[in-house]
């Protein structure tokens, strides 16, 4: 496992002027130099606490997993840049470095393979939890359901090799849960997994084989998923991951820390938005294609329409991840022998909102989502489990910075502030005193 970030120099300070008195507060400086105020002792010392809602401008913790330089567009996991290890790296590749800070060798890789494939099961009594469940249960919140289900079978308390048991079955069930998700959603029996084949194959063979007919995975689309397992795998302090190191500050298990930030990436402005984009284009397939329509009406104030897959938090430049997909995508569907009307709608809409004014000004760039979900629909994935190839894909990075957190001595529960904007202090009313409206 990874060591806990080592402190970054620190330098001289940032100076803050209240009521007359002065505070110098000190500045920390990260590998790839960028500068953060230390405000650990500002309430102590001033009285005053920082108001920065969505933390657009609040660092959470230190962390030597992922860096991100969204002005540049670049992204590299523990230094390795995003587009050399989706060229060269399979995903249980990618998971060692996220989990160990470095690649594997050849025998490291072997043997974490063969752990991750031997335990792929489920406990036979984790079926019926699915049966519990109703059909058309978006697969989602089942999946968030059953990892947080697998602490009632692994309930070993925390030890070294307790943790590395946890780890290995997360990684190693979540595509098993994935794929009974979708099994029971559509009637079909349950697959065992086969441990001839690799992560990304025995995901495909899970989700689309039967016990009446042979299913040979197609290798096109086994790398194609592995890729795109690879550039999910990690987004340093994201929505779904600050959920997950959130909870996990409480001192809650690995697998409760995870569930909740499955269930923080359902939401669509985060990895819903794959499923919204697919979504989006066929509304635009069905209306007869007019794009520009559709690009005004993102613009629009007045219409709540976004364009999905569109801008980011932190990238203020292409996501480089969505540039990746974009050649990709191509590569496959023409592999594949497909044709796809969804891809030449996503790519005239990219061009011509890469040519407004409006998304020129705002900096909004295609994201991860944008192709992400043209190629899962040529996989055969069905719509409502784009967010759930997500989940099996940010399986790793929410491990490694969960486990940072953990072993980070400056770790405190998660525990922010506010500006209270209350009624002040009244007097009870009775209710027989009391007034509608
Ligand atoms: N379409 C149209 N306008 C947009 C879009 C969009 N997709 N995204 C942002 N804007 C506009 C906003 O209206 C706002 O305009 P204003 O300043 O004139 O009022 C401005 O750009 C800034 O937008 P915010 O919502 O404040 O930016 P924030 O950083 O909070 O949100 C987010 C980022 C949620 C990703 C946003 O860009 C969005 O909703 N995109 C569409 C959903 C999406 O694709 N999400 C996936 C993100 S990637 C991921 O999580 C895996």
């Amino acid at each position: 496992m990874a060591t806990t970030p080592s402190a970054p120099a620190s330098m001289p300070g940032a100076t803050l002027e209240h009521e007359g008195k002065s505070v110098t507060l000190p500045l920390l400086t990260g590998t790839e130099g960028e500068t953060g105020i230390d405000i650990q002792a500002l309430r102590a010392r001033t009285g005053l606490v920082t108001f920065d809602p969505g933390y657009g401008n609040s660092g959470s913790c230190r962390s030597s997993v992922t860096f991100i330089d969204g002005e540049r567009g670049i992204l590299r996991y523990r230094g390795y840049q995003i587009e050399e290890l989706a060229e060269k790296s399979s995903f249980l590749e990618v998971a060692w470095l996220l989990l160990h800070g470095e690649l594997p060798t050849q025998a490291e890789l072997d043997g974490f393979a063969t752990e991750i494939t031997h335990h792929t099961l489920l406990h036979e009594s984790f079926r019926r939890f699915f049966e519990a469940l109703p059909k058309d249960a978006h697969p989602m919140p089942v999946c968030a359901a059953a990892v947080a289900a697998l602490a009632t079978f692994y309930q070993e308390s925390e030890t070294d090799r307790s943790l590395h048991d946890a780890i290995v079955r997360l990684l190693a069930k979540t595509p098993t849960i994935a794929a009974y998700s979708y099994k029971h959603s559509i009637g079909q029996p349950f697959m065992y997994p086969d441990n001839r084949l690799d992560y990304a194959s025995n995901f495909l063979y899970l989700m689309f084989a039967t016990p009446a007919e042979a299913y040979a995975v197609d290798p096109v689309l086994a790398k194609a998923v592995d890729l795109l397992l690879i550039l999910h795998a990690d987004h340093e302090q994201n929505c779904s991951t600050s959920t997950v190191r959130m909870v996990g500050s409480s001192r809650a298990n690995l697998f409760a820390s995870i569930s909740a930030g499955i269930s923080a990436l359902w939401g669509p402005l985060h990895g819903g938005a794959n499923q919204q984009v697919v979504e989006m284009l066929e509304r635009i397939e069905a209306d007869g294609g007019d794009v520009q329509k559709f690009v005004d009406r993102a613009k629009d104030k007045k219409d709540n329409s976004r364009l999905m897959g569109f801008g980011h938090r932190v990238y203020k430049n292409y996501d480089p991840r969505a540039a990746i997909l974009k050649k990709s995508c191509a590569q496959v569907l023409n592999q594949l022998g497909v044709r796809s009307r969804l891809l030449e709608i996503a790519m005239k809409l990219e061009e011509i909102a890469l040519r407004d004014e409006y998304f020129i000004q705002h900096k909004l760039y295609p994201n991860v989502d944008f192709y992400s979900g043209i190629i899962y629909r040529a996989l055969g994935i069905p719509v409502n489990m784009f967010t759930v190839m997500f989940t099996i894909g940010r399986m790793p990075g929410w491990i490694a910075q969960w486990v940072e957190m953990r072993r980070d001595p400056e770790t405190r529960i998660a525990r922010p502030r506010q500006i209270y904007v209350g009624p002040t202090q009244r007097a009870y009313v009775p209710i027989a005193a009391r007034r509608s409206g």
